[in-house]
C-alpha cells in the first residue's frame, strides 16, 4: 500500500522502511521493540510522560477487558459499518483511532470488520496516542495495527489521506482531523450522553449536578457538520471495589476529587450506574 505518513519534522512524506520509516529528507524514526512508532518530537513535548499514565492505562485495561464497555464498542463497530456501507466495495479504506489509548476500540473494529463480507486486505488501520505507555499496551492487543505515539495536535499523516477518523472519549482536534480526511471522510466521536456514569456520580456529588451539554457542533463549524448521531445506552453493575476504583481512575474525576470523596468511593463494593454515550458522525465541509 502507498504511504500516507507525514515527516513531523519536514512535511515530507515518509515511507516504513525495515526500521522504522523514513522521510524524503532522510529524517528517521525507529520502530521500538515493541512495534510501535513515536512521532513525538521532544521539543513539542509539554511533559516528560504525557498523557494518561500507567497506573490509568493498567486500569483501563482491567475494565475494558471484562467486556463493560463491549456494548459501546459494538455501537461504534456498528456505526463505522453503517458508513463504510454507502462507500464502493473493494477499494482501499484507512481508519484513524485518535486517542486509541490502550487500543481496545480499534482491536474490537479490526475483528468486527474482519468478521464481515468486507476484504479485510483493503483495510489499514492506525492507532494514535499521546502516551507513550498506552501505546505500548496496544501493540500487545494486534502488532499487525499501525501504533503511533503522536499528538493529535500534529498527526503524522499527509493531507486528504484518511476515510474515516473515530475518537472514543479523547481530546478532538477538528482542524487537524479535516486536514487528514480525504473529501468524503467521516469523523466519528463517541462522547458522554446526559446520564453517563449517572450512579457514580451521585456519589462523587451529592448534591445533583447538570452535565454540561455537548458543544461539538458549535466548535465544529465551518470544518464538519453533524451528519448523524446515535445513542448507546444501558445499565451497568460493578460488584467489586476493584472494579469501581478502575473505572474512577478512568475518568476526570479522578482527578478533581478531595480525599474524602475518594474515600467514599473507595468504600462501595457494589456500584449501579448508567452508561450513556453518544455517537456523532460529521462529514467533512468541503469549500
Ligand atoms: C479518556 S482516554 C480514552 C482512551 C481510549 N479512547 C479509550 O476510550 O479507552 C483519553 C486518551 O487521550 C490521550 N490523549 C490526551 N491528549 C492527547 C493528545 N494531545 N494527542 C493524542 N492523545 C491524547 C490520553 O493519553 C488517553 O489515552
Ligand atoms: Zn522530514
Amino acid at each position: 500500500m502507498t504511504s500516507i505518513l507525514q515527516c513531523p519534522v519536514c512535511r515530507e512524506l515518509t515511507v516504513r522502511t525495515e526500521t522504522g520509516c523514513q522521510c524524503a529528507n532522510k529524517h528517521t524514526f525507529d520502530a521500538a521493540r515493541q512495534g510501535y512508532i513515536n512521532f513525538l518530537l521532544v521539543q513539542k513535548k509539554h511533559s516528560k510522560e504525557p498523557g494518561d499514565n500507567k497506573d490509568m492505562i493498567q486500569s483501563r485495561r482491567r475494565f475494558l477487558d471484562r467486556g463493560h464497555y463491549d456494548k459501546l464498542s459494538d455501537g461504534i463497530n456498528e456505526t463505522i459499518a453503517g458508513i463504510l456501507s454507502g462507500r464502493e466495495r473493494g477499494s482501499v479504506r484507512s481508519i484513524l483511532d485518535a486517542g486509541c489509548g490502550e487500543g481496545f476500540y480499534l482491536e474490537r473494529l479490526k475483528g468486527s470488520i474482519g468478521r464481515s463480507d468486507m476484504d479485510p486486505a483493503v483495510f489499514s488501520y492506525y492507532g494514535v496516542d499521546i502516551s507513550k505507555y498506552a501505546v505500548q499496551q496496544a501493540t500487545q492487543r494486534d502488532r499487525t495495527v499501525n501504533w503511533f505515539v503522536a499528538s493529535i495536535i500534529d498527526l503524522p499523516f499527509v493531507n486528504s489521506s484518511l476515510d474515516i477518523i473515530f475518537n472514543v472519549f479523547s481530546p478532538v482536534n477538528f482542524s487537524e482531523f479535516s486536514r487528514i480526511l480525504k473529501n468524503m471522510g467521516k469523523l466519528a466521536i463517541a462522547h458522554p450522553g446526559p446520564r453517563h456514569l449517572n450512579g457514580l456520580r451521585e456519589v462523587i456529588y451529592p448534591v445533583a449536578r447538570e452535565h454540561e451539554e455537548s458543544d461539538l457542533v458549535e466548535q465544529a463549524m465551518g470544518l464538519f457538520s453533524l451528519s448523524n448521531r446515535t445513542r448507546v445506552n444501558y445499565q451497568l453493575e460493578l460488584k467489586s471495589s476493584g472494579e469501581i476504583m478502575d473505572l474512577l481512575a478512568m475518568t476526570p474525576y479522578f482527578w478533581n476529587i478531595d480525599r474524602s470523596t475518594r474515600s467514599r468511593v473507595e468504600t462501595l463494593d457494589r456500584l449501579a450506574l448508567d452508561v450513556d454515550v453518544m455517537i456523532s458522525v460529521f462529514s467533512k465541509a468541503v469549500g
